[in-house]
């Protein structure tokens, strides 16, 4: 494991090509109960270029009228989330020294396309709780900074296998996706990267 800005713990190569690989079929299972949807930014409802699902007993969503939030039911379905993955709470198990199990697996989906601005994750209630993320398939390039939006930043490749956790000094960094590199990964058949981020949401 590596610290590479301080919180900010990366575990490269976490999980074997077979466990990569039963998250998969995990996965396409969870899609199938709960379907990939278009978030939209709060207000201007322009639409993100990734597309999004959860699993777990709330997830994370936003619209144009309600903005981002957590909800215990999917947007469009109105159906509860299906459970978050094995290997995806044994991620937060082996990293997080949090007392308490996440709440909400976002499930995010790249197609080569498809980017994330840098933001912050705050939507949760207790910041003493990590966020634990694992990638799968394409190669992306990760962009971290600081605490606010003018600090300095620097970008690390994320792998299909690679776990990374924001924590502590890095739990409110600003972080981002700049871009997915295509080709990089043959763990999906049409290409693109999965990326899945654990949540706690409310205060345990
Ligand atoms: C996120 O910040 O929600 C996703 C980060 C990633 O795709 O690695
Ligand atoms: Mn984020």
């Amino acid at each position: 494991m590596q610290e590479i800005v301080p919180g900010l713990i990366y575990a490269p190569g976490y999980l074997s090509r077979e466990e990569q690989q039963e998250l998969i079929d995990d996965l396409r299972a969870a899609v199938k109960a709960a379907p990939l949807f278009t978030p939209r930014m709060p207000r201007t409802g322009k639409e993100f270029s990734v597309r999004m699902t959860n699993c777990g007993t709330l997830g994370w969503v936003s619209d144009r009228e309600r903005g981002y939030r957590y909800q215990s039911t999917h947007p469009e379905t109105g159906a509860p989330w299906p459970a978050i993955p094995r290997l995806a709470m044994r991620a937060w198990e082996d990293l997080s020294p949090y007392k308490h199990p996440p709440e909400a697996c976002l499930v995010n989906f790249y197609d080569a396309s498809a980017r994330m601005g840098l933001h912050q994750d705050r939507d949760e209630e207790d910041f003493d709780a990590p966020v634990v993320s694992l990638s799968l398939g394409d190669t992306c390039l990760f962009r971290i900074g600081g605490t606010e939006r003018k600090s300095s930043t620097k970008s690390f490749k994320l792998q299909s296998g690679d776990a990374m956790m924001l924590s502590g000094a890095a739990r409110l960094a600003f972080h981002g996706v700049d871009r997915i590199m295509g080709g990089t990964s043959t763990l999906l058949p049409q290409g693109g990267r999965l990326n899945l981020t654990l949540r706690r949401v409310t205060k345990a």
